[in-house]
């Protein structure tokens, strides 16, 4: 089993990634990590706290960071909804998932004691984790990897030139990109192309309680794209951690704008330099991504 922080902030897709973390037999959660993005982080919070509560998984929630490090804080609620899950109300929340203390201590600590490498996977705004690598430095060296949903080959969601999870905190992303670990990226295109179909939504709805619980989030997304498409980004993320065989990678050096004016945020994915520091997913086998994705949630819903 791989051992896997989580930074993530739930939000309607982030929500999907976890339910199918929890439950994945490759994946040994240990900590997951609530970070203001889609909305605030009262909401994220709250959010992660019913999920599991919910689904009765035990893995520690932590309060992560509350806003950008430089920049003022952006919000998704247009598309999650207010309280970031489209208007879903968990029933319960068990406060004694919570972990107290600071993030970047707390994920120090596991990094520390953990006699195996950690698997970072980041799928909402970067910040906890430039605050980790800034604070503690020597734990870069027990990280094995980070996979990231965010950046953007071509045109952005947030901005012409930028993924929204990018765009949320430019500065700390690159931190990340800049760490030097191994990075991999389901960027935009991937979920894009990994869009789920009314068929595969029936598919979902179909899956017990848990994919109904899904379902009645997924079906209320409000797409701001004009498309129709319901799109899932972040379990794209995942995916790449337990099936990356379903992925076509390209070595990149990324570069995030933090000075561009139009183009803050964008993430500059140069496929052409001999000094790659991510390997950027191109291109997902849809119909086999399809089945795995809807295979996890009847597994979650099984417990
Ligand atoms: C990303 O932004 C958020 O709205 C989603 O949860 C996903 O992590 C997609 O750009
Ligand atoms: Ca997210």
């Amino acid at each position: 089993k791989k051992p896997v922080i989580l930074s993530t902030d739930p939000g309607i897709d982030d929500v999907a990634a976890m339910t199918i973390s929890l439950f994945d037999k490759e994946i040994d959660l240990r900590m997951i990590v609530a970070t203001w993005g889609n909305v605030e982080l009262k909401y994220t919070l709250q959010n992660a706290l019913g999920l599991e509560t919910f689904l009765h998984t035990r893995v520690p929630v932590v309060r992560g960071a509350n806003q950008p490090l430089v920049r003022p804080a952006i919000s998704a609620a247009s598309v999650h909804g207010k309280t970031g899950i489209a208007g879903y109300e968990f029933k319960n929340f068990d406060q004694s998932l919570l972990k107290p203390g600071l993030a970047a201590t707390l994920m120090h600590e596991e990094i520390q004691t953990s006699p195996e490498k950690i698997t970072l996977m980041g799928i909402g705004p970067l910040t906890d984790y430039a605050l980790l690598f800034k604070q503690y430095p020597e734990d870069l060296a027990k990280i094995e990897k980070i996979v990231i949903m965010g950046g953007n080959i071509g045109h952005g969601n947030h901005s012409p030139f930028a993924e929204y999870n990018i765009a949320g905190d430019p500065e700390a992303a690159q931190v990340v990109f800049q760490s030097g670990i191994p990075i991999q990226v389901a960027p935009l295109e991937i979920g894009n192309q990994a869009h789920v179909t009314s068929e595969q939504l029936d598919r979902v709805k179909a899956c017990g309680e848990v994919g109904q619980m899904l379902y009645s989030m997924f079906a209320n997304i409000h797409e701001t794209d004009g498309s129709n498409q319901i799109k899932i980004y972040d379990p794209t993320a995942v995916g790449i951690l337990v099936r990356p065989d379903l992925y076509t990678f390209k070595p990149a050096h990324v570069e995030i704008e933090l000075a561009g004016k139009f183009t803050a945020g964008a993430s500059a994915m140069d496929f052409l330099s001999e000094q790659p520091n991510a390997e950027i997913a191109t291109k997902v086998k849809t119909a086999e991504f399809a089945d795995w994705f809807i295979e996890a949630i009847k597994i979650a819903n099984e417990g």
